[in-house]
């Protein structure tokens, strides 16, 4: 089958299924025979894998919250210069592991401020980034479930898995805001089995591809 250059995003609270689908949907089309870059963030690139220690890492009020964003933007940056477009320009197909809308969500609601820090993000995206996934996944699931299986896997990265349900269920009600309001969005059920939210993300790929 002929690659096309399609970009794809998870998105999702924490503990949602993003990798687990990411990670299955990568071996799904490479079984199809497209040439697949699994890549995530913040991360996905070596100088934002070094970000994504800086950020994620070590005591969680060492940045400010406008520090924050400028460093997940930096990382999104690197990793799309030397990993993003290059693959897309190859004709592969691209699926990150949470891209701009994690920033939006996670530093744009966070914090107290709302507003400002929300433009703020989104002033710098369209500076600095400039590009939107062609289709993002939003796997949707209440923070309850998500908590719970978020903390089976914790390791030293616990910085935002500590913000707790209250302020996951805020985000997870700012993710279904924005995918009614963008057209590159599709939502899907995360609170099944592994195989069925697989499926339902399979189709939603194949038809984009279609
Ligand atoms: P995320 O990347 O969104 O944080 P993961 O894919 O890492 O989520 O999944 C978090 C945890 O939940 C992992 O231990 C994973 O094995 C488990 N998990 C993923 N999908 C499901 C599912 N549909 N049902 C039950 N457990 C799941
Ligand atoms: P990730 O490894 O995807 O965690 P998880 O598998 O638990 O979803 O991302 C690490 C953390 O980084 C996650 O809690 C969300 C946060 N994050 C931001 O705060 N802003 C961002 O722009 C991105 C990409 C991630």
């Amino acid at each position: 089958m002929a690659n096309t250059g399609l970009f794809i995003s998870f998105e999702g609270i924490d503990g949602s299924g993003k990798s687990t689908q990411a990670r299955l949907l990568a071996d799904a089309l490479r079984a199809f025979g497209h040439t697949v870059l699994l890549t995530r963030e913040p991360g996905g690139s070596p100088g934002a894998e070094d970000i994504r220690r800086l950020v994620l890492e070590g005591d969680p009020d060492r940045w400010s919250p406008e520090t924050e964003i400028l460093l997940f933007t930096a990382a999104r940056r690197d990793h799309l210069e030397k990993t993003i477009r290059p693959a897309l320009a190859r004709g592969e197909i691209v699926i990150t592991d949470r891209f701009a809308d994690s920033t939006r969500m996670y530093q744009g609601i966070r914090r107290g401020a709302g507003a400002d820090l929300r433009a703020m993000v989104d002033d710098l995206h369209t500076r600095m980034i400039g590009v939107e996934p062609d289709l993002t996944i939003l796997i949707d699931i209440d923070a309850q479930t998500g908590h719970s299986r978020a903390i089976t896997r914790a390791g030293t990265e616990l910085r935002f898995e500590e913000m707790g349900t209250a302020l996951q269920a805020r985000m997870r009600d700012g993710f279904l805001a924005l995918a009614a309001k963008h057209a590159r969005f599709t939502v899907i059920d995360g609170a099944r089995d592994t195989a069925a939210i697989a499926a339902d993300v399979l189709a939603a790929v194949t038809a984009k591809l279609a």
